[in-house]
């Protein structure tokens, strides 16, 4: 198995309601390592850079709004097959579909307020892991 490093972010709807050690907690118990991490504001072309891949979705300006609306943690993971086991901890996007006991079943309020973000492949990690941390921040 390969040691990976993903991209996770919690989101607004989730540092509102006091959720970020909750939700590390799974991260970790899952054995995912936080290896860089910070609490930030993003502007919103940060958030338009970020989710660039969506920008024709019909839900792409709800979705900048709604990343912009308030504090995100965005962090680092690392471990074996980090992006797969990162999206199985999230569960499904949708959080009426998640199963039981992943983040999203348990935090997230509706699809679009679903709590995390997790990278989808090794290279969109590393793409979207460039774009918030610089190489010294992240420690493994
Ligand atoms: P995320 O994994 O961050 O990737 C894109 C985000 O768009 C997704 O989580 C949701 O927060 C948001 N979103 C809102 N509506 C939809 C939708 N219909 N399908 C997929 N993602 C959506």
């Amino acid at each position: 198995m390969a040691i990976e490093r993903t991209l996770s972010i919690i989101k607004p709807d989730a540092t509102a309601r006091n959720l970020t050690g909750k939700i590390i907690d799974k991260l970790e118990s899952a054995g995912l390592r936080v290896i860089a991490q910070k609490r930030t504001r993003w502007t919103r072309e940060q958030a338009e850079a970020f989710y660039a891949v969506h920008q024709e979705r019909p839900f792409f300006n709800d979705l900048v709004a709604f990343m912009t609306s308030g504090p995100i943690v965005p962090q680092v993971l690392e471990g074996e097959n980090a992006v797969a086991k990162n999206r199985e901890v999230m569960g499904a996007t949708n959080p009426a579909e998640a199963d039981t006991g992943t983040i999203r079943a348990e935090f997230a309020e509706n699809i679009e307020r679903n709590s995390v973000h997790g990278s989808d492949s090794v290279e969109n990690a590393a793409a979207e892991i460039a774009l918030c941390f610089n190489d010294e921040d992240i420690v493994g």
